[in-house]
């Protein structure tokens, strides 16, 4: 039998998180999550109902050497090796209007919603570039809220993911990576809460990630998810506009 492959997910306690480790542990694969402390392990357990292929590594996020430091671990064997990526970190989500939003503010918003998705690319790359196993993924969670800026902070830092998911995608054209872009244009949250607030349940937006790693072919893609329609029939559009 072959072995069970691994994704790293970060971001992996949070509602996408959460639906990206249902999605993969649905798809055969083991997951490697990236969690904050003990307490965001527990949570993440608790939503998920299993800890079986399931292993959690402690480490800072926001810190540009957090992810490095956990594929330092992978290198030294003392963690399993993977061969997908899923991120999903950030979900600050402040009102605040572009002309209250303090540098400090700024910085911070940034930090927690862009910096962590490309501290988490810019460690993880070289690694599976390097392992160059056939059909690894590196998959990027943004929002449409990038393309509405109903709320200023939120919209910059997607903004900036959507043109970090454009160089990416263009990067790993040649590559043994498929990079895609999941533009999510619905709120979803973790089950208990959407059960509430009538969002979409992550247990069913789980569906999406089967699906992107079940299809080999798409890569290079923005993947648009507006609703339920769309996690096994997927609206993929080239994120390279412009082959040079
Ligand atoms: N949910 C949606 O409907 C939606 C829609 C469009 C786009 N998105 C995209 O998905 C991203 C995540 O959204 P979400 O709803 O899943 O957010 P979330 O539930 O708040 O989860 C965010 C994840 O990032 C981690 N995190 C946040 N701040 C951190 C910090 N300072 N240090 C360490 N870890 C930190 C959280 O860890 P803890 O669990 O420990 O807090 C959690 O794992 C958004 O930023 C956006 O890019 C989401």
């Amino acid at each position: 039998m072959a072995a069970r492959e691994t994704v790293l997910i970060v971001g992996a306690t949070g509602n996408i998180g959460i639906a990206a480790v249902l999605g993969a542990l649905r798809a055969q694969l083991s997951v490697l999550a990236i969690v904050r402390n003990q307490t965001s392990a527990d949570k993440l357990f608790q939503h998920i109902g299993t800890q079986q292929y399931v292993t959690v590594v402690e480490a800072d996020i926001t810190s540009d050497q957090g992810v490095q430091g956990v594929v330092e671990q992978v290198k030294a064997g003392k963690l399993p090796s993977f061969q997908h990526v899923y991120a999903a970190a950030g979900g600050a989500y402040w009102t605040t209007p572009l002309k209250d939003l303090s540098t400090q503010a700024l910085r911070e918003f940034m930090n927690v919603n862009f910096e962590t998705n490309f501290f988490a690319y810019r460690a993880t790359i070289p690694y599976l570039l390097e392992q160059n196993a056939d059909n690894s993924s590196w998959t990027l969670c943004t929002g449409s809220q990038g393309d509405l800026g109903l709320r200023a902070a939120p919209a910059i830092s997607q903004g900036a993911l959507f043109s970090m998911a454009s160089a990416a995608a263009r990067e790993n054209v040649e590559t043994n990576i498929r990079f895609n872009e999941v533009y999510l244009a619905c709120r979803v949250e973790v089950d208990e809460s959407a059960e509430k607030t009538g969002a979409m349940r992550a247990s069913r937006f789980a569906d999406h990630y089967e699906t992107v790693l079940s299809r080999p072919e798409i890569r290079g893609c923005r993947i648009s998810v507006f609703g339920d329609g769309d996690l096994r029939e997927l609206r993929c559009e080239t994120k390279i506009k412009n082959p040079g």
